[in-house]
């Protein structure tokens, strides 16, 4: 309630008027990674971090967006958006903007400000946040309300081709879906779901190596091209492959010697962890909590040795957990090179291992980690309205 409240004085102060409030939180991934843009499976869950968006109506076409922590005052006119880019952070919520109104949806003029909680680029979705949060925000001043999976659609619509990131739809789907206590499990391709209780004495130990190497975004979309070739030389074989996910294990080793070495080594990957993914839901809805931990720990092995996206800060705090008191499970989240590392950890010794890894982590490699306690919540919702709460 604080940041509201806060957030809603920071808003009178600059616009002179009272803000309906909006929160969409960030996520980590427990498994299924980098298969959502393979049309496989995830299982992330919303965290505690969230970004909220204030806004209220102005009386003309513009579109201001301020920020409580990020730097520059943003103003555009809402019926000659930019079309793509500007290079700064505004551009997720002018991209969703944009977006909106090429969907044909009405935009009013409006005062935003932007009060970020999710650690940038720690891997945390800091950026599906801001999308989801700006969305409803802007969408509540006209009244228009859109199914949430539509949302998350449109948020990833403004990434992809406003921002230029091509990104897969988990991030925002599970922003604004996310349940409290639950990991959601996800199908990539129909979009059904399945929240998955998180069993009860387990906590979500998220590790922020404090790195992120510059590779990110160009090796992001190298992967997506690698994966695409991969569903090229596939559909010769079967021409009933239209993507990954249709690749069982079967065929993927009878041609284990038919495809480039690299294209081998993700189509392999992603094939794999999406079995591990359907395994992990199965296992974490039996409670079977070594199986999980086992299946995170060959999805860390796979995402370092076949798909390429760890780094040496990631694959040392995993390592780092290993043998620690209370600890089921742990591996890389999120796109990689850098950011965090998420471990299944029994409720009683996680403030214990917070310690400890910490300890192991900075031993190892001079850097002092970020270690957040977290756990399961729900994905967005309105926070504030101008008459309540004493706003
Ligand atoms: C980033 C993207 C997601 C997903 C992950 C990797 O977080 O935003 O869509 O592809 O990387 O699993």
């Amino acid at each position: 309630m604080k940041d509201e409240i806060d957030l809603a004085v920071h808003f009178e102060k600059a616009f002179g008027t009272r803000p309906r409030i909006f929160r969409a939180p960030g996520r980590v991934n427990l498994i299924g990674e980098h298969t959502d843009y393979n049309d496989g499976f995830v299982m992330p869950a919303a965290v505690g971090f969230s970004t909220y968006v204030a806004i209220a109506p102005r009386p003309d076409r513009k579109l201001v967006i301020h920020s409580k922590e990020l730097p520059g005052n943003f103003e555009f006119d809402i019926d000659h958006l930019p079309e793509t880019r500007i290079g700064a952070w505004c551009d997720y919520v002018v991209g969703v903007a944009s977006v909106l109104r090429e969907s044909g949806l009405k935009l009013a003029g409006a005062n935003l400000l932007v009060h970020g909680k999710v650690p940038i680029g720690a891997g945390l979705s800091s950026s599906a946040a801001l999308e989801v949060s700006s969305a409803l925000a802007l969408l509540s001043l006209t009244d228009t309300s859109l199914p949430l999976p539509e949302v998350a659609q449109l948020c990833r619509q403004a990434e992809n081709s406003f921002v230029g990131a091509r990104v897969g739809i988990m991030d925002q789907f599970v922003s604004c879906m996310g349940k409290a206590g639950h990991a959601f499990f996800l199908d990539c391709r129909s979009l059904d779901f399945r929240l998955v209780p998180i069993p009860a004495g387990l906590q979500l130990v998220v590790c922020n190596t404090m790195v992120k190497h510059d590779l990110a975004t160009g090796a992001y979309n190298t992967r997506r091209e690698e994966c695409e070739a991969g569903v090229r030389a596939f559909a010769q074989w079967d021409p009933a492959i239209r993507a990954l996910r249709d690749v069982s294990v079967d065929l993927l080793d009878q041609h284990a010697n038919d495809l480039p070495t690299t294209i081998w080594k993700r189509c392999s990957h992603v094939v794999r962890e999406n079995q591990r993914t359907l395994d992990a839901a199965r296992a974490l809805t039996e409670g079977d909590l070594a199986r999980v931990g086992s299946l995170m720990r060959e999805s860390h092995n796979s995402l370092r040795d076949l798909y390429e996206v760890s780094c040496r800060e990631l694959d040392v705090m995993v390592e780092a957990a290993e043998g620690l008191p209370g600890f089921c499970g742990g591996r890389m989240t999120g796109g990689g090179f850098g950011g965090c590392t998420i471990n299944l950890v029994r409720e009683e010794n996680a403030e214990d291992f917070a310690k400890r890894i910490a300890e192991r982590y900075r031993a190892a490699t001079g850097i002092c980690p970020q270690v957040y306690l977290c756990s399961a919540e729900d994905g967005a919702q309105l926070v504030g309205e101008p008459r309540s709460g004493g706003m």
